[in-house]
């Protein structure tokens, strides 16, 4: 297997584990310990911590440090250059909304696994020609939800999928219950609201009852 196999295959156990992972958008620095806890209580353990804050470097510090539990990755990265800034940060994994040529040759070298975007035929081509089977389907609703996918099952078996973009409570299962998804992710699980109103308790429960529905049984 080669190294860039290997971390993929190593992805793939994380999210299979991880069944669903949030994308958080920290505004504020003094939100992201309780906000972290208040998900791994909830039994949602790996979270994506977005860069489309002045606050989410050192929102993704204060977690890694202070919640151990939690298994933190980095999201939103557009760049070689954000790449390289959670890869320094120490990330567990990251993930992109597409997949440019710069980016997939960056992260092909790193020993930080890249979940990249993709929403084309052509885009899961550019992906494996780096290496890259193991994928984010974004915007996955927007841009043809679960027929989408299983209509790129054809040319693409070996496909995995972590859906994001229009997913919640009322369609996650659904979208976990398809033979190329891995884990579900999206917002719906930490929303804004919640998080300005310091509504820990209220993520706490979401994550619960998002768990459950997830698990069979
Ligand atoms: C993402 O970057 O994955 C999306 O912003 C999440 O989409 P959602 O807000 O529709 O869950």
């Amino acid at each position: 297997m080669t190294d860039i196999a290997r971390r993929q295959n190593d992805l793939r156990k994380m999210l299979i584990a991880a069944k669903v992972v949030p994308v958080l958008t920290i505004e504020r620095v003094s939100d992201a310990v309780p906000l972290a806890r208040a998900l791994v209580a909830g039994g949602v353990r790996t979270l994506e911590i977005t860069l489309r804050t002045a606050a989410a470097i050192e929102a993704a510090k204060a977690v890694m440090a202070e919640v151990p539990d939690a298994i933190v990755g980095i999201g939103t990265v557009l760049s070689a250059a954000d790449f390289a800034q959670a890869e320094k940060l120490g990330a567990r994994f990251t993930v992109s909304p597409g997949a440019t040529p710069a980016l997939l040759e960056t992260a092909a070298k790193s020993d930080m696994p890249l979940l990249p975007g993709v929403a084309s035929a052509s885009d899961i081509m550019q992906a494996r020609d780096h290496g890259f089977d193991t994928l984010k389907f974004f915007p996955a609703e927007q841009a043809g939800g679960r027929a989408m996918l299983r209509a790129w099952a054809g040319p693409f078996p070996d496909l995995r999928v972590c859906p994001t973009g229009g997913i919640t409570e009322a369609n996650a299962a659904e979208w976990l219950s398809e033979p190329s998804v891995l884990a579900v992710g999206g917002s719906w699980i930490c929303q804004a609201s919640y998080i300005k109103a310091a509504d820990w308790a209220g993520i706490t429960a979401m994550c619960v009852r998002t768990m459950k529905s997830l698990s069979p049984g």
